[in-house]
């Protein structure tokens, strides 16, 4: 049987994560007098946590010195980890466990890109690590999505050439990045918005066995 390598996003793709990060960076910005609105949450979608923060000072037209920028970064991730403490195996998106786990059965390599420096431990929280050849997250990477290097350096820890990889990614800047690696991008979301994706389904539970098959006999 063909392998392939086969790489998930975190938040939005395994777990739904960005309503955390809403509530987190909510709090935060409205404590510096910033507003802070769903729509404006959407644009930080695979969006790392310092560019976030860029964006939210830049909306609000604040400026800050280096120092307060760092204490607003851990206050943010301090807010959104009592979110994460609180996680379990219910939180796992529909049909994803069924996935992996084919893919798992089927040796296929199964790898995680994410921009999140704390994918290791929602992974842990619900307890899907174990499903994971490699982790590349937010503390491998120097360069954002859509700069492919996250998925590459997945490619890499699968054994994979970039070609044979498939991306699963709800974020815009995300399908980018899978596509700037050469790998084919399955977008999770709206089909109006990953409308760059080579694929895009609403959630997990759209997407078949025989799809997966598909794929891996590509
Ligand atoms: C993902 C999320 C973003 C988040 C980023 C960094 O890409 O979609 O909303 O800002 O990860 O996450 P972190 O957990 O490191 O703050
Ligand atoms: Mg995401």
């Amino acid at each position: 049987m063909n392998t392939k390598g086969f790489i998930f996003d975190l938040d939005g793709v395994i777990v739904d994560t960005a309503k955390y990060h809403f509530l987190a960076w909510k709090k935060l910005a409205n404590s510096i007098d910033v507003d802070f609105t769903e729509t404006q949450n959407e644009q930080l979608k695979g969006v790392s946590r310092v560019k976030s923060l860029e964006k939210i000072l830049s909306w609000g037209n604040k400026t800050i010195s280096e120092d307060e920028f760092m204490a607003l970064m851990a206050k943010k991730n301090d807010d959104y980890l009592s979110y994460i403490d609180k996680m379990g195996e219910s939180e796992i998106l529909p049909d994803v466990p069924k996935i992996l786990n084919h893919l798992n059965e089927n040796n296929q390599g199964v790898a995680l890109g994410s921009a999140s420096k704390n994918a290791r431990k929602i992974l842990q929280k619900v307890n899907l690590i174990s499903n994971f050849q490699a982790i590349v997250d937010g503390n491998d990477v120097s360069k954002a999505k859509p700069d492919p290097e996250v998925f590459l350096i997945g490619a890499k820890a699968l054994n994979q050439k970039p070609e044979n990889c498939i991306v699963f990614e709800d974020s815009v800047a995300g399908v980018q990045a899978a596509n700037n690696a050469d790998m084919i991008s399955i977008g999770i979301g709206d089909k109006t918005v990953l409308s760059e994706a080579d694929y895009v389904f609403k959630d997990f539970t759209e997407i078949s066995i025989e799809f997966i098959e598909e794929l891996i006999k590509k």
